[in-house]
């Protein structure tokens, strides 16, 4: 990696504790309630649907499914996701007078499942295309059934209102940006090379990527999507998995060689789970649970990192006493109940901590996660105090480990590691102060490219997110066990992290998720380590550069930005995380993060710039 002679911490400087007319052009800072995806038309359709009476499930359900038209390279009708809900006391007592008696928090679980013909041998047999790739790469799709859950569940407004402006959307058709061209270019190329998949995914070729030559400013309408969406919003869940709709679905994934049957469709389920709960930095947090990977890393992470930054500090000492006053890697803001450090978020002292707890917390996640209905999943003790203590006493302030002393199992190599840009994340607070932490997918960038014509939307590639060839790494890179491995209805494991996290007297005050394949878990840890560990305002906390370590492959991997010599003391990042014995290499994104976080009485709201986002309230 390049070594500048610039002082990255002045990339800090710029957005701090301000307010209208300086924010930039990523942030919102609202009165009343906010929400922020990772397109704008998206968080607009939210802030429609509060003004309409709705509530912060209204608003994120209409988010979604308007997500599912301009965002069909990342999430839509034939994905999954979770969802996590903390209601407000206001909020519950709302939902006392409709007559519905809620939790205060509930996470919504309706990722994919396989199909029943699906074992755990499936895969070893077939072409390496099978699970990232048409018909045998498509799980049971979850988002209609878990928006609707949802929605019936826990909404104040009807259907209608909150397909609304998805429906509007689709008719209307969305401008490619930016990050959709990217995407398609990236998509295209894989088409050039496998000249078959024209014809065979001809709707993604022809209607999303045009014929490879997408471009920024171009329009894609989708009404075959608005028919779609149009008969869930008269017919609801059964519109999906028993009317047309399923018919197309069956057809299209059989024709293409998948096995997924209409009963499989009457099969899914929605689980509704209590969220995963833990203690940091003097906050609770909420997040998802298994077959979710991302809440116990997160937990366990910070578990570890909240242990060893409070060790002494002797490499370091010399250096800090030297500082006065302090500058450069040394210059950190200590947050109110948050962390008070010598040193700030880019130096290496804080890097090489980060790094040595994500890599204890993924060597784990690569052993012990998996569908809980399926395998034990021992979490209580994955992010118990005394396991978490036990692998802080493993840190070594100047140097790593071997990799098998990570986490509990040995080590293995593995070298690639791929973007994911099949997954968007948005969160949501409203008036009541009742809040919405909702991450989606489709696993890989236009899923498995296979799309059903009739009703304009991509079906995901969740089945690649399965141990799908014993002891062989999946797109992400992840080796996983063979915890993970597929069986009829059960769901792969996913690194999806939406989290809300909540201050002393359990008012919301942080709600963020990410996109990112593995690097939801270390973007969605470290936007919210900046917002409550180093008190940045929300859109500070978002945008900095991160760093990623996923345990296997073992290198440290850096965003632009952390490529810097600290003024102060002529101190390479770099070169400090290769002495302590990183490899480190450089990385174009670290996660997609969408934040609203509570200041000072106002909601701050931040689409992480790197997807191009913008959020909206009031
Ligand atoms: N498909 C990305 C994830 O669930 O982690």
């Amino acid at each position: 990696m390049r070594t500048l002679p610039l002082l990255a911490l002045a990339l800090f400087g710029g957005f701090t504790g301000c307010a209208g007319p300086s924010l930039p052009p990523f942030a919102g800072s609202y009165q009343h309630a906010a929400v922020a995806a990772d397109h704008e038309v998206a968080s607009r359709a939210g802030l429609e649907v509060l003004k309409k009476g709705g509530n912060a499930v209204d608003a994120a359900v209409a988010v979604s499914f308007t997500l599912s038209v301009v965002r069909p390279e990342s999430c839509g009708i034939g994905g999954g996701g979770f969802m996590v809900i903390r209601f407000s006391e206001a909020g519950v007592a709302d939902q006392r007078r409709l007559g519905r008696s809620v939790p205060r928090q509930v996470a919504l679980n309706y990722r994919e499942m396989a199909p029943w013909a699906v074992g755990p041998d499936f895969y070893e047999k077939e072409d390496r295309f099978a699970s990232t790739h048409g018909g045998k790469a498509v799980g049971i799709p979850g988002t209609v059934a878990g928006l609707l859950t949802a929605h019936e569940k826990f909404g104040r407004l009807d259907r209608a209102a909150v397909l609304a402006p998805a429906i509007r959307a689709a008719e209307k058709g969305f401008v490619a940006d930016e990050s959709f061209v990217s995407a398609a270019k990236e998509t295209a190329a894989d088409f050039e090379k496998n000249p078959a998949w024209k014809e065979r995914f001809r709707f993604v070729w022809e209607r999303m990527l045009r014929k490879g030559k997408i471009k920024i400013g171009d329009v894609i309408t989708n009404p075959e999507q608005a028919s779609a969406l149009r008969l869930i919003a008269e017919q609801g869940t059964a519109a999906f998995y028993q009317g047309p709709i399923a018919q197309a679905m069956i057809e299209t994934v059989r024709r293409d060689g998948g096995v997924m049957t209409h009963d499989d469709l009457l099969r899914f389920r929605v689980a509704s789970v209590e969220p995963l709960t833990f203690q940091a930095f003097g906050r609770t947090f909420l997040t998802m649970p298994p077959p979710s990977s991302g809440g116990v890393a997160m937990a366990e992470a910070m578990g570890i990192l909240g242990l060893i930054l409070e060790q002494p500090l002797r490499e370091t000492q010399e250096k800090i006493e030297k500082n006065n006053p302090p500058r450069g890697f040394f210059e950190a803001i200590a947050a109110p109940g948050g962390m008070a450090l010598p040193y700030g978020p880019m130096s290496p002292w804080y890097c090489h901590r980060l790094t040595e707890a994500l890599k204890h917390a993924f060597a784990d996640r690569a052993e012990w996660l998996g569908d809980p209905d399926f395998v034990d999943v021992p979490v209580a003790r994955l992010v118990s105090k005394e396991y978490t203590g036990l692998l802080a006493r493993r840190f070594q302030p100047e140097r790593t480990l071997p990799l098998d002393q990570y986490g509990t199992r040995e080590s293995r190599t593995l070298t690639s590691l791929s973007e994911d840009l099949g997954t968007s994340h948005l969160s949501v607070v409203d008036a009541a102060g009742n809040a919405v932490a909702c991450t989606e997918t489709i696993n890989l960038g236009f899923g498995s490219c296979l799309a059903v014509d009739a009703f304009g939307f991509i079906l995901n590639n969740q089945m690649d997110d399965f141990t799908t060839r014993r002891g062989q790494a999946n797109a992400f890179g992840l080796k996983q066990s063979d915890r993970n491995l597929p069986a009829p209805g059960k769901r792969p494991l996913s690194s999806m992290t939406p989290t809300i996290v909540l201050g002393e007297r359990g008012e919301v005050e942080v709600v963020a998720g990410a996109s990112g394949g593995p690097r939801i878990i270390t973007g969605t840890m470290q936007a919210i380590l900046q917002r409550v560990g180093f008190g940045r305002a929300a859109w500070d906390a978002v945008q900095p550069p991160r760093l990623h370590h996923q345990w296997s492959p073992n290198v440290v991997r850096l965003e632009r930005g952390f490529d810097a010599v600290d003024g102060a003391t002529g101190v390479s990042l770099v070169g400090e995380l290769q002495r302590f014995g990183h490899r480190v290499e450089p990385i174009s994104g670290v996660g997609v993060v969408q934040m609203i976080a509570r200041e000072r009485g106002e909601w701050q709201a931040a689409s992480d710039p790197r997807k191009g986002g913008k959020p909206a309230g009031y």
